[in-house]
């Protein structure tokens, strides 16, 4: 194709599309950064926040930091569906970070939350989804969210998990980055 007499070519400026679910865990607040990163990096990226995570870090900087509106009520624009349902526009559901609670919910099909919403939709919808906890690991270790993280490994979600110093860590966001690049190249099964 030409442009002013120059040949260039073609290039298809779609980018790939991250929902971040965020959760009430003070890791929350390495989410701005994460964000900055991911758009950084090229990916679209949109925000879904639980009630108690907008009790952790602000609406406002997640809107700033993904340039999108954030999703913190599911509204008659069905938002879940839009993003993670069959058709929907998310390659990825990015759940970080995700708390105790939300793990177990999501293992059980309990959506209370838009965050957990969202999930319901994704699975039901085979879209990808990566999940990275954070917690004190006597929280990870009960063995009912043991239990609950193992069912959600078996469905195919990917954990990205860092032990260190008695707990589940915000991995570096590095590591976070490169393994949304890899499941995001990875071929539908
Ligand atoms: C300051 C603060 C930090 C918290 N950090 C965590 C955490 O790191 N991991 C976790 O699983 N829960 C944590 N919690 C508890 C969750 O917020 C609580 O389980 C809540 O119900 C989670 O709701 P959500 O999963 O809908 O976001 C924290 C609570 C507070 C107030």
């Amino acid at each position: 194709m030409r442009i002013n007499n120059e040949i260039v070519y073609y290039m298809d400026v779609k980018k790939p599309v991250i929902v971040i679910g965020v959760c009430g865990s003070v890791a929350a607040v390495e989410d701005v950064k994460l964000i900055r990163e991911l758009k950084r990096q090229n990916f679209d990226v949109n925000v879904v926040m639980s009630e108690n995570a907008k009790n952790i870090v602000g609406k406002d900087a997640m809107e700033w930091a993904s340039e999108h509106k954030v999703v913190d009520k599911i509204s008659g624009s069905v938002e879940h569906v839009y993003f993670c349902g069959v058709n929907g526009i998310a390659d990825m559901f990015l759940i970080c970070p995700c708390t105790a609670n939300t793990i177990s919910k999501i293992a059980c099909g309990i959506d209370d939350t838009p965050v957990t919403t969202f999930a319901t939709t994704a699975l039901g919808s085979k879209k990808k989804i990566v999940i990275v906890p954070a917690m004190h690991i006597c929280m990870y270790n009960n063995p009912f969210v043991a239990e609950n993280v193992e069912k959600l490994k078996k469905q195919g979600i990917k954990f990205i998990e860092k032990f260190e110093e008695n707990k589940v860590k915000f991995p570096d966001i590095d590591e976070i980055v490169r393994v949304v690049k890899e499941e995001i190249s990875k071929k539908e099964i």
